[in-house]
């Protein structure tokens, strides 16, 4: 399957640094229609959204203070980039924090894992989801997993390279320096023999 970014409509999360923050560049330089950033950091976004008015005019790149794990503000900007730009093609749930200190560790669930779930339940066909959505089953859900020495740069580039050549569902690993590679079939094969696991157990 080969897709392409030109044109689309995405929403991208902890895009206004980081790995994110380069991914959006990639976008840029894509030919995007429109980047959604959406990030608790207001002075990094905003001065990407002006890096963007700077290069590429108005309304391909619009910052939004939103933190995730506030449904009520995740649901509004998705409204808002859903009236504003016509439809949504493509959600990248990248925000996240590595901190799994006592102290943390609820937070850390409720960015990492609760606010894509939130993200898919919100934006299933049957609840008014653009048709194309990157969260409408069978479209184009798929998993890329960057490695902590992969770096930003390299992690970007494997984002913007599994989107293009990945099936719905795949999940890719970005490591450093390599090309993004399509790792489906191993992880299916692990969650394989952990049901063999559970069988024995049971
Ligand atoms: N760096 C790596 O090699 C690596 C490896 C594995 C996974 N990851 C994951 O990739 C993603 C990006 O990593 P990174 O290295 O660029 O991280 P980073 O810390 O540099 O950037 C994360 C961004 O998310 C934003 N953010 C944090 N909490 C938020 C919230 N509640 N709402 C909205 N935005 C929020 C931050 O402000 C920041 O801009 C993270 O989810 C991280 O866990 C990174």
């Amino acid at each position: 399957m080969v897709y392409q970014w030109r044109d689309k409509v995405v929403i991208i999360t902890g895009a206004a640094t980081g790995i994110g923050e380069a991914v959006v560049r990639r976008l840029m330089d894509e030919s995007i229609n429109h980047v959604a950033v959406l990030d608790v950091d207001e002075s990094n976004g905003k001065s990407l959204q002006q890096e963007s008015i700077t290069k590429y005019g108005a309304n391909k790149v619009k910052f939004y203070k939103c933190d995730v794990i506030n449904d009520d503000q995740l649901f509004s900007v998705f409204n808002s980039v859903k009236i504003e730009q016509g439809a949504i093609d493509v959600v990248i749930n990248n925000a996240g924090i590595m901190n799994d200190s006592w102290e943390t560790y609820k937070k850390e669930i409720a960015i990492n894992v609760g606010a894509f779930f939130f993200m898919w339940e919100s934006r299933r066909p049957e609840k008014g989801a653009a048709p194309g959505s990157s969260m409408d089953p069978g479209v184009y859900p798929l998993n890329p997993i960057g490695l902590p020495l992969a770096g930003s740069e390299s992690a970007a580039q494997g984002v913007i390279d599994a989107y293009k050549l990945g099936e719905s569902g795949s999940t890719w690993l970005v490591n450093a320096g390599e090309p993004a590679a399509d790792i489906t079939s191993a992880v299916t094969r692990a969650y394989e023999i952990m049901s063999e696991g559970t069988s024995i157990i049971e």
